[in-house]
């Protein structure tokens, strides 16, 4: 009984003890500990709980017939795809919050035609809340500039580049981020934005770049790692997808065009909506 009685201090400290361990390794390496996620990224989660796939098809995929009653059923189109054509800000933020654009609501005919349809576009506004609907117009905004991108061509020598040599594929659009890569240090290939980037790249060192572009790593990575005191070699070399080393496959020239674009890209920071049309507004005569 005595003995139970000063048990309990006992265990209150190595209580206390391991929270404060806890919280010192959490506060102090942060950002080795929580994943980063750039707004578009969050979007498409946002996207995948709000049914959005269903209607539309993915990003390359089928989209859901429409049907409209006395059409042959092989005779109406499928619902068009939310990527197709880039919208401004204000448009699309209608579409997604009402479910229609105000210049379709002003016209008849559109209206028309929509209320045979089956399948219509629902509005958000009420179910999402404002931050879910500020990250889901990152995402489709980012899908729509990549898709432009992909069909029209880019004029920056940078993005054309990135985009041709696939660094997008692996880093997301524009390096946004948010591919998964299976035992990795976080789980996800990092992007080419914010914390990650700069402690992987020594706040986006020209020299370090350049490492990384034509080895897939960098030697301080390799050997210092993350939080300078762990090889980074550990965890790159167990992670399912690796980066390529691009030293025959790129000109010298190029490469330091691309290290210009990675520290634009570093400089721009996380995209949201605003920041991607700010970045690469909408062409005015699409
Ligand atoms: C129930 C099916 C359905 C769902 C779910 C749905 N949409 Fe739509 N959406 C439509 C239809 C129908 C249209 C009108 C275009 C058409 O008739 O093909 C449309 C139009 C759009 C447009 C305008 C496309 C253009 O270029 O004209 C955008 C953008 C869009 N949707 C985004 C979204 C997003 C984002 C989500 C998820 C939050 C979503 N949609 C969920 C059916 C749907
Ligand atoms: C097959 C996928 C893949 C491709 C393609 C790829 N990378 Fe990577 N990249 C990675 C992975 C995975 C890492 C993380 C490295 C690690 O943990 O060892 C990385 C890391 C980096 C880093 C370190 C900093 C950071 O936050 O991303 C830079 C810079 C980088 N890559 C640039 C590029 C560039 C530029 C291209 C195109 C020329 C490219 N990568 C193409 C997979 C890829």
């Amino acid at each position: 009984m005595k003995n139970e009685i000063r048990l309990f201090p006992l265990i209150l400290a190595a209580g206390l003890v391991l929270v404060a361990v806890g919280m010192f390794i959490t506060v102090f390496f942060s950002n080795e500990i929580f994943p980063e996620y750039s707004p578009a990224h969050r979007g498409e989660l946002v996207a995948m709980e709000a049914g959005c796939f269903s209607c539309h098809g993915t990003v390359d995929g089928l989209a859901s017939p429409n049907p409209v009653p006395s059409t042959p059923l092989d005779g109406f189109r499928p619902v068009h795809s939310m990527f197709e054509d880039r919208q401004p800000l204000d448009e699309l933020s209608q579409w997604i919050e009402n479910g229609i654009s105000d210049r379709r609501a002003a016209s008849p005919e559109y209206l028309e035609r929509r209320s045979r349809k089956t399948l219509k576009m629902p509005g958000y506004k009420q179910s999402l809340n404002p931050f879910e609907l500020q990250d889901l117009k990152a995402y489709v905004a980012l899908m729509q500039y990549r898709r432009s991108s992909r069909e029209k061509g880019s004029e920056h020598r940078g993005e054309q580049l990135a985009r041709q040599l696939a660094c997008f594929t692996c880093h997301g659009e524009l390096g946004q981020g948010g591919i998964e890569n299976p035992a990795s240090l976080k789980g996800y290939i990092p992007g080419f934005f914010g914390t990650d980037f700069r402690a992987l790249t020594q706040n986006g060192d020209r020299e370090d770049l350049r490492q990384w572009i034509l080895d897939g790593r960098s030697e301080f990575f390799w050997n210092q790692g993350f939080a300078g005191f762990y090889p980074g070699q550990y965890f790159t070399e167990r992670q399912a997808i690796q980066m390529p080393a691009y030293r025959d496959r790129i000109s010298d020239e190029d490469l330091e065009i691309l290290v210009d674009y990675l520290i634009e890209l570093m400089e721009l920071g996380p995209l949201d909506a605003e920041g991607l049309f700010k970045y690469r507004p909408v062409n005015p005569d699409r």
